[in-house]
């Protein structure tokens, strides 16, 4: 818990930063909009974890009938309740809330998206069951995840420095099979696992799994 509100205060104090960051490889981001996209349908009901400053749910919204839109930073949903009201958003509704604990009854929602999030969770198995939980049978979990594992391997000793002077926030190493067994382990089938950057190598998997009927 404690390292929840560490990682708040870390997130709280770079949002405004990562507010005006451009996007690192746009064609990818762009790829997986649309392929998310793909996927939703104009009666559904999502939600997305660690949403940051709201840019895809903004996105998204207009496809969708409603999306809760939860970060566990307030400064990031400060930003994004700022965006939503300049570009008259009136579907997107944005609340702090950490993924582990994010908000909604069981079988309430479509689709639950968590973009850049899975690894910064410990709990994953949790949280991914969750999630699960708070599907309608037939929902579908979309994430796209950087597989820190899959990454130079200088950055794990990169990190716990940068960590120590307060320039990272906690971060948990996997490959991507390793992340795909979590996901199945939580109740999921993978129907879509594609890499989106337009880079040679992309560290990140995109993932589509639906939680069965039953
Ligand atoms: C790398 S940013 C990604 C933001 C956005 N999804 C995107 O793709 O641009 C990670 C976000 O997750 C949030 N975050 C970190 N740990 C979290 C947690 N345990 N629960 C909810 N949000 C969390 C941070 O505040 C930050 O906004």
């Amino acid at each position: 818990m404690l390292r929840t509100i560490d990682d708040a205060r870390f997130w709280d104090r770079i949002a405004r930063k990562y507010a005006t960051d451009p996007i690192k490889d746009l064609t990818g981001y762009e790829r997986s909009i649309e392929r998310t996209r793909s996927f939703l349908g104009n009666s559904d009901t999502v939600l997305e974890i660690g949403c940051g400053t709201g840019t895809t749910a903004l996105a998204l919204a207009p496809f969708v009938s409603r999306i809760v839109a939860t970060d566990v930073s307030s400064e990031m949903i400060a930003i994004a309740r700022e965006k939503a009201v300049a570009q008259s958003c009136q579907n997107a509704e944005f609340s702090v809330a950490t993924a582990e604990r994010a908000p909604g009854s069981d079988g309430s929602y479509d689709a639950v998206l968590g973009f850049n999030i899975l690894h910064l969770i410990a709990d994953r198995p949790s949280t991914l069951a969750r999630i699960h939980r708070l599907l309608k049978p037939n929902g579908l979990f979309i994430s796209k995840t950087p597989c820190l594992s899959e990454m130079n391997p200088l950055i794990r000793y990169a990190v716990p420095v940068a960590q120590f002077f307060g320039k990272a926030p906690f971060v948990s190493f996997f490959t991507a099979t390793e992340l795909d067994a979590e996901i199945a382990g939580a109740g999921f089938t993978t129907i879509v696992r594609e890499r989106h950057g337009s880079g040679r190598k992309d560290a990140r998997i995109f993932v589509v799994a639906r939680k069965s009927a039953a």
